[in-house]
């Protein structure tokens, strides 16, 4: 009975941890944006410019002045979203571009993408165009793309280990359980 109460007080305890960013690996990375509808083609590209806007960190902001702000991992403009409520080019709320849930940031980079190109984002331009791109195709989930309901590779592992392991992860502060 205790030890049922220490745990969900650690579930509920990691629930707000989760609010902080989250960084993501260039595998990690490959894997979200392949479950979220970004296509093969210029997947490396992606890859490129999350990791020169925004260090793969979805928590990242850029305030250039109260009325210019960047988003989030793919560094989306504020004339893309409404802060405090949903708006915008994309029709999203600027802080939904913050948070570990990164399906409404995609869904509003493609957007940005198909109406303006790549060269929306500068260092996209600067450090990715005709520059040697990331090496994604030796990420697991290239070889094998995962399936768009799947849990993290490396969760399933976790479940596989069994509940000890994943009891030690969510006293981490991660998510056991994401989708
Ligand atoms: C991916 O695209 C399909 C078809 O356009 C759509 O039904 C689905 O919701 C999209 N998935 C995500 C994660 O946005
Ligand atoms: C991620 O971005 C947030 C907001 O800009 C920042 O506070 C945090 O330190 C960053 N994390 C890392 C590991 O760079």
């Amino acid at each position: 009975m205790a030890y049922g109460r220490v745990l969900l007080s650690i579930f509920v305890v990691s629930l707000f941890l989760n609010t902080e960013a989250k960084i993501y690996t260039r595998c990690q990375l490959t894997r979200e944006l392949l479950k979220n509808n970004f296509s093969r083609t210029f997947l490396s590209n992606w890859v490129c410019l999350i990791e020169q806007e925004s260090d793969r960190n979805t928590s990242a902001l850029v305030v250039k002045s109260s009325r210019r702000k960047y988003y989030g991992l793919f560094q989306i403009g504020s004339e893309w979203c409404k802060e405090g409520r949903k708006g915008g080019k994309c029709d999203i709320s600027c802080e939904a571009l913050l948070d570990e849930d990164i399906k409404d940031d995609g869904n509003c980079a493609l957007k940005v993408f198909e109406l303006e190109g790549f060269k929306y984002w500068p260092k996209w331009v600067a450090r990715c165009k005709g520059q040697l791109l990331p090496d994604i195709e030796k990420c697991p989930d290239w070889q094998n793309p995962p399936s768009r309901a799947s849990p993290p590779r490396d969760k399933r592992t976790a479940m596989a280990r069994g509940k000890r392991h994943i009891t030690r992860r969510v006293r981490r502060g991660r998510r056991s359980v994401r989708y």
